[in-house]
Order: structure tokens, then C-alpha cells, then sequence
């Protein structure tokens, strides 16, 4: 029955189905396993896209680690980034001389990543690499690749597996295309 209120509504096209990302996550999970191999990272989760990524894929790594997690957000409910990056949940560890994986739903110019691998280093980390499940290239504005990648994206906004529009459609369980419907008036 149609359901104005059932999520699938607002989706145009399903991208990556829940079969697909728990395959990735797969290998990714051994790419990771083997890349920190006899290291003690701090897995750190940025709040709230990545946390469906994250628990699927840390699942996936055979690593001693220890997990944290950090809220910046530059967004402010829309489909454009305002620029301006604040620290809304810091982290409550030391990162001081540690490896940091830092797991992300989606990079997309970069602006978000840079600040936290800035933040991390200017910490004292003595790494900080990024797992991220979608790579949307085309729109970078900063010269920076994540290591650890799921896909890459389509130019298009995308929510589902913890991605959201003005903080709806997390919990849709795979990752589609929102209606352009749905933001343009
Ligand atoms: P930047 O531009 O800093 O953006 O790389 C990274 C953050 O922007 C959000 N983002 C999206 N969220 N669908 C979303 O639900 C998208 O298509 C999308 N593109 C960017 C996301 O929070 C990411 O951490
Ligand atoms: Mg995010």
C-alpha cells in the first residue's frame, strides 16, 4: 500500500543495497586487519553518519583497537555544506603518539576530514588514516583521499545506513539517492 510516510518514498534509485555494503565491509575489514596488523589503534567514529559504517566494519577487523568517537559537523540541515566546521562532541581519549582510523559515512569536498586530521595531528597522533564508505570525488575542494575506501559516489545527495537529510533517513537500511524533490521547491 502507498505510505507517504514510508522511507522508501523518498528514494529515486537504491545504490548500494545491504548485501553490497556488508561485502565491502568485508574488504575493507581485511585491508584494515592487515594494515594495522600488531598496532593498538583508536578507532574514532564521527558522530552521527558513520556510526552504522562503523559498527558493521569494525566488526569486520581483526585489530586490537580501542573506540572513540567525535561530532563535527558543518552542515546545517541542508544539501550544502556551510563552510564552517565546529567540534559539537569531542573525543574522550588522548590521541597523543597513537594510530587513529577515523571511520566516515561519506567525504565530499574534504573540508570535514582535513579538519579532523588536522585536529588529530595538531594532537600529537603519530597517524591518522580514514575508512570511508562513500567518496563522492567529484565535488573535493581539498587535496585529500581517504585510504580506505567503500565506493565512490555518484555527484548526487544520499542517505540511508546512517546518512541523513535535515536529520531523516538514518535508519533506511541500504544507501539511495534522495529525491531532488524533496529539497527543491
Ligand atoms: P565535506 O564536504 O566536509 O562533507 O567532505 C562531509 C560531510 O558532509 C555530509 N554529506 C552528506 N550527507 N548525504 C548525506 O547524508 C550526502 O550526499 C552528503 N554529502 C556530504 C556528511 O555528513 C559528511 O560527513
Ligand atoms: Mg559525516
Amino acid at each position: 500500500m502507498a505510505n507517504s510516510d514510508n522511507l522508501n518514498s523518498v528514494v529515486e534509485r537504491k545504490l548500494f543495497s545491504e548485501a553490497e555494503i556488508a561485502d565491502t565491509c568485508k574488504r575493507l575489514g581485511s585491508e584494515l586487519t592487515a594494515a594495522y596488523a600488531g598496532k593498538r589503534p583508536i578507532v574514532v567514529g564521527a558522530l552521527k553518519g558513520a556510526v552504522f559504517f562503523l559498527t558493521d566494519l569494525f566488526r569486520e577487523m581483526d585489530v586490537k583497537a580501542d573506540l572513540d568517537f567525535i561530532d563535527v559537523s558543518s552542515y546545517n540541515g541542508g544539501t550544502e555544506s556551510t563552510g564552517k566546521i565546529v567540534v559539537e562532541h569531542d573525543l574522550s581519549k588522548d590521541v597523543k603518539d597513537r594510530d587513529v582510523l577515523i571511520v566516515e559515512d561519506i567525504v565530499d569536498t574534504g573540508l570535514t576530514l582535513q579538519f579532523m586530521k588536522d585536529l588529530l595531528l595538531k594532537r600529537g597522533a603519530k597517524s591518522v588514516k580514514c575508512a570511508v564508505l562513500l567518496d563522492k570525488k567529484a565535488r573535493r575542494t581539498v587535496d585529500i583521499e581517504p585510504e580506505f575506501v567503500g565506493y565512490e559516489c555518484p555527484n548526487e545527495f544520499v542517505i540511508g545506513y546512517g546518512m541523513d537529510f535535515d536529520g531523516l533517513y538514518r535508519n533506511l537500511p541500504y544507501v539511495g539517492v534522495l529525491k531532488p524533490s524533496e529539497y527543491q521547491n
